[in-house]
């Protein structure tokens, strides 16, 4: 059955575990953006950072709004700004009190160009480090790097519940090694692709209880808004793929997701 034909779920009730509302793409319209989002069934997100000057726009956010969190972190396409007075700015932007998660971080080598592997790597261990010192979870962007994002993670010993694979795209057999190790997986608009067969697996191949649901916003619109800016509102498109996937109905699929998401981030859903 076409996606497009399905009726959205009556009460949709979900956490967008990764996002970036502080980008230039929400400008215009940002303020209006998150009420409609929260309209429509967003019962928390997390912004997430990607270098102390982005990392600092999400905690603003986080400020703003009680349902918004934020993660500080930086990127591996910035990578290259990697040094111990960065990673000491990022350092001190995670005391604040909503900042949840050190992220997004991780591997990147299909834009190999912005930083060359070993430093990125230096940087990936130094945010796992912060994210270890501080005992918050971490998030990661693993782009064609699925083996050594694996294994570093794994070298640090980052513990279970202590990170999360967002908009994973890594086989079925990975996202088992992944969640042998209680870390978890993130889901969003890719799923819905008509290529996106190894998302499925993954997905597929392991319990609900290691997925969690995710925009990363304004990139990756689910069918059929593929190729538009994307919201959180866009959500219950996701989450449908996925119920049809474990073949349960997305109520549950709502449930469980955002009761894993507000566990992950320690965050008490009773106040959202
Ligand atoms: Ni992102």
């Amino acid at each position: 059955m076409e996606l497009e034909t399905r009726e959205k779920p009556n009460t949709p009730f979900f956490f967008d575990t990764h996002a970036h509302y502080n980008d230039n793409a929400f400008d215009d319209d940002r303020d209006g953006m998150i009420k409609t989002c929260r309209a429509a069934g967003m019962v928390a997100a997390v912004n997430c950072g990607t270098d102390p000057g982005s990392s600092l726009e999400c905690i603003k956010l986080a400020e703003k709004y009680d349902f918004l969190y934020a993660a500080a972190g930086i990127h591996p396409e910035e990578a290259l700004r990697y040094s111990e007075e960065v990673i000491g700015e990022i350092r001190r932007l995670l005391n604040g009190e909503k900042v949840v998660a050190v992220g997004e971080t991780g591997l990147d080598y299909y834009y190999e160009d912005s930083a060359p592997r070993e430093i990125q790597q230096q940087n990936f261990i130094a945010n796992i480090r912060l994210a270890l010192e501080t005992g918050k979870p971490v998030i990661v962007h693993d782009r064609e790097a699925h083996r050594d994002t694996f294994d570093i993670l794994k070298n640090e010993k980052v513990p279970a519940g202590g990170a999360v694979f967002h908009c994973f795209s890594g086989s079925a057999e990975m996202a088992r090694d992944i969640v042998s190790k209680g870390w978890l997986l993130s889901f969003g608009g890719a799923l819905t692709f008509k290529n996106a067969r190894r998302a499925v697996e993954a997905a597929e191949a392991v319990p609900l209880e290691y997925i969690m649901l995710e925009t990363d916003c304004p990139y990756m619109a689910p069918v059929p808004l593929r190729g538009t800016r994307n919201t959180s509102a866009n959500i219950p498109y996701v989450a449908v793929k996925l119920a049809e996937i474990k073949g349960i109905g997305v109520e549950k699929v709502f449930e469980i997701t955002t009761a894993n998401a507000f566990r992950f981030f320690k965050i008490d859903g009773k106040k959202q």
